[in-house]
């Protein structure tokens, strides 16, 4: 394999866990790739490098603008890359219309790019002022603004409770209801560091709250579900599906799928005859996640979050 570390680096940009992505879905010459978050396009020009000279990559990503800048960054690379602007849970729409029947690998990284977790405009980062956004797709019609100046406040904490795991949920949300309307993410982390003590992880108070926001935007959870079933169904035999989560929510959601899909029947425990008919489509591979090791930590600590979990198509 010809791609290591330094060819990301040099492009500028620090894929998560590159190495072992690429040693997971082993690309080689002809074979077929679905990067789903295509993003700075770091981890697919990896997997260019290592299937040329004819390996094809179909890059995906809701942010118009990853596009254009991957479609500059991997020129490189031509008719090889494929880009589509939409969410990789229509992957199956976007390989049809490459007449793919099958895939021999998929990724999904499904981070917030460093580049748009520094764009103040983009309202993802509680650290930079800006205005409350938190779409990975600009053309998207709804906003964090849009849910915290109108939904209900009951709405709200159920929200912040489901999708941030945030112990103070009612007290933000009620918070969040008396100071409306919010329109900026230093209003809002304000607001949430006055009712929310730092906890004993000390992480910043509006860390759980901004995470649920962005989650509800971007229909993360859901996206995530049926991503993950078109990409089993996309896959062919020897096929490897990879994804890097960044939080509890999305890795139980990845372990929980792939255990489904590797057992031949999903009864309820205690029935004794099957009726389910199902049949295992993977082989978890790793039993475990995968985290960065000491030295990426060292040169890339946003990735310390970082799990990554891969399954093969039987
Ligand atoms: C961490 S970045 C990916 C970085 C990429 N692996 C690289 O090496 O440059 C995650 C990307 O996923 C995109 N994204 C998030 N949800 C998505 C979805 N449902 N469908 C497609 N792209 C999505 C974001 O816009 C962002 O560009």
């Amino acid at each position: 394999m010809s791609a290591s570390v330094d060819d990301a680096h040099v492009r500028g940009h620090i894929p998560v866990l590159y190495q072992r992505v690429l040693h997971a879905l082993k690309p080689s010459a002809g074979g077929c790739y679905i990067d789903g978050t295509i993003g700075a396009g770091g981890h697919s020009s990896g997997i260019l490098e290592a299937s040329s000279p004819d390996g094809q990559v179909l890059g995906i990503d809701l942010d118009p603008r990853a596009l254009e800048l991957v479609h500059d960054r991997l020129a490189e690379f031509g008719d090889r890359l494929h880009l589509r602007h939409g969410s990789y849970r229509d992957l199956d729409v976007y390989a049809d219309e490459l007449s793919w029947k099958t895939v021999d690998g998929l990724l999904l990284d499904l981070g917030v790019s460093s580049m748009v977790l520094e764009d103040a405009n983009r309202g993802f980062s509680f650290r930079l002022n800006g205005p409350l956004d938190m779409r990975f797709d600009p053309t998207q019609a709804i906003t964090a603004a849009d849910l915290v100046n109108s939904l209900p406040e009951r709405e709200l904490a159920d929200l912040i409770t489901r999708y941030g795991e945030e112990p103070h949920a009612r007290r933000v949300a009620k918070a969040i209801v008396k100071a409306r309307p919010l329109q900026t993410t230093h209003e809002l982390a304000e607001l949430i560091t006055r009712v929310v003590k730092r906890g004993r992880r000390k992480i910043h108070p509006a860390t759980r709250t901004f995470q649920a926001l962005r989650i509800a935007v971007n229909d993360e959870l859901n996206a995530l579900e049926d991503g993950l079933e078109r990409a089993i169904d996309r896959l062919g035999p020897g096929g490897r599906i990879a994804v890097i989560s960044f939080h509890s929510l999305e890795d139980r959601l990845v372990k929980r799928k792939y255990k489904q899909e590797s057992v031949d029947c999903i009864c309820p425990e205690d029935q004794l005859v099957c009726t389910c008919d199902h049949q295992a489509r993977l082989k978890v591979i790793t039993k475990r996640p995968l985290r960065p090791d000491k030295f990426e930590l060292e040169s890339n600590p946003r990735a310390r979050s970082a799990k990554l979990r891969i399954a093969e198509r039987i």
